[in-house]
């Protein structure tokens, strides 16, 4: 941008601020009326009862988890569109290791726009400007329908360099005109309108978070929880249930029957273990055709066993309808981008790749 170009823009900028009349809200008195009674039962014990809570909410406590933010504006709670907010009210926080717990099945969704509407009618007029400016504007196209048109630079030069690959998600960032683009497990920010690509992690310096880092662990939390208990061989936690690790394995892995043979020590500290099956080097691989047939055993965890001892004779053959899940769980540790295995995958998302002696991982589990 010339000077002369950055000067015109300040013009606009200034005569958009001098002149704008405040924007309307999205939400009626009603809503925050039945909003203020839902927020005093369900949130004000955490987010204070004007939302106002905590106010030194970009320090972490002793544990290094961060306390409930307020909601008045003071925070940064305006950088997240409606959608986000409803989606961190009724999911919370658990998926990426926070605090904040889900509402789901005790709210509503009517209820949840109104606690929402409860805590933006806090907000000033200028914040909620800045939010409103940024992601409610209904004139504007979504970015995805732009990238379905594939008329728009951000996607065209792109495609140019990429191929074929697949975008798989195109959002913005709380930084203003930067997109973030998801390409199977790689992000890649666009700038200056989709003419540069910036590829590394974006940290948000102010609370310290590694915003892609975030990114990449929703998509393995998601794509994680596309499996059923039922679909997966699973070694449940003894006595109390401590924490759960999924992980990619491969019966003819040295490494992932050396891990298999610690399982009862996992069990015994409280840790599930769900198995998701990853055939290395995939129908050729292996393992291939043997996870099949453990996948279609009557007692999976213990042909899962035989098959990790290199004893085969008492598998089945491996032409059971669960022998799909050989194929999908394949594609899912692709999607996640592991490259070997066994890939242990923790609850909120976090990789860890390769085999680790019990006696490590336990307290990296418990942590
Ligand atoms: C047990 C304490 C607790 C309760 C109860 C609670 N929250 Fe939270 N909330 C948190 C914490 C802690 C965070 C910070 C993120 C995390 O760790 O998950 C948070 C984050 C949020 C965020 C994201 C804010 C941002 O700026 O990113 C929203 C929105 C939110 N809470 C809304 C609510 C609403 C609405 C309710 C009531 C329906 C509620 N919370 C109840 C603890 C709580």
């Amino acid at each position: 941008m010339n000077v002369k170009s950055l000067f015109l823009l300040g013009l606009v900028l200034v005569a958009g601020q001098a002149f704008a009349a405040p924007a309307e809200r999205w939400y009626s008195d009603e809503q925050v009326a039945q909003g203020e009674k839902l927020f005093r039962q369900n949130c004000a014990g955490c987010h204070g009862q004007n939302a106002e809570a905590t106010p030194d909410w970009k320090k972490t406590d002793a544990n290094g988890n961060y306390p409930p933010p307020p909601l008045n504006g003071s925070a940064h709670t305006w950088h997240h569109d409606l959608d986000l907010l409803r989606r961190t009210i009724r999911e919370g926080g658990a998926k990426l290791g926070g605090q904040m717990p889900a509402f789901e099945g005790v709210l509503n969704a009517e209820q949840v726009d109104a606690v929402i509407a409860f805590f933006q009618s806090k907000w000033s007029d200028e914040i909620y400007q800045r939010w409103s400016g940024r992601f409610v504007s209904d004139d504007l196209p979504s970015l995805n329908d732009i990238v379905v048109a594939n008329k728009n630079p951000l996607t065209r030069l792109l495609r140019q360099r990429i191929g074929n690959a697949p975008i798989d998600d195109v959002s913005e960032t709380s930084v203003a005109d930067v997109w973030q683009v998801q390409i199977g497990n790689q992000y890649v920010y666009l700038l200056d309108n989709g003419k540069y690509a910036l590829m590394g992690d974006l940290v948000d310096l102010e609370s310290g978070r590694n915003l892609t880092e975030i990114s990449r662990r929703v998509t393995v939390v998601e794509t994680i929880s596309e499996f059923n208990d039922k679909d997966l061989i699973i070694y449940p936690a003894q006595g109390e249930a401590r924490a759960t690790l999924n992980v990619f394995t491969d019966t003819s892995c040295p490494y992932c029957q050396k891990m298999h043979g610690e399982i009862s020590q996992l069990q015994a500290a409280g840790i599930t273990v769900r198995y998701l099956p990853y055939a290395r080097g995939g129908q050729n691989g292996p393992g291939y055709e043997t996870m099949k047939s453990v996948w279609c055993a009557d007692d999976r965890n213990q042909a899962m066993t035989d098959a990790k001892s290199n004893r085969f004779d008492d598998l089945p053959q491996g032409d059971c309808a669960q022998a799909a899940m050989i194929d999908r769980g394949y594609r899912a540790g692709n999607q996640v981008g592991i490259r070997g295995t066994p890939a242990l995958i923790k609850s909120n998302g976090e990789k860890i790749e390769g085999y680790v002696p019990y006696r490590e991982l336990i307290p990296m589990l418990l942590q």
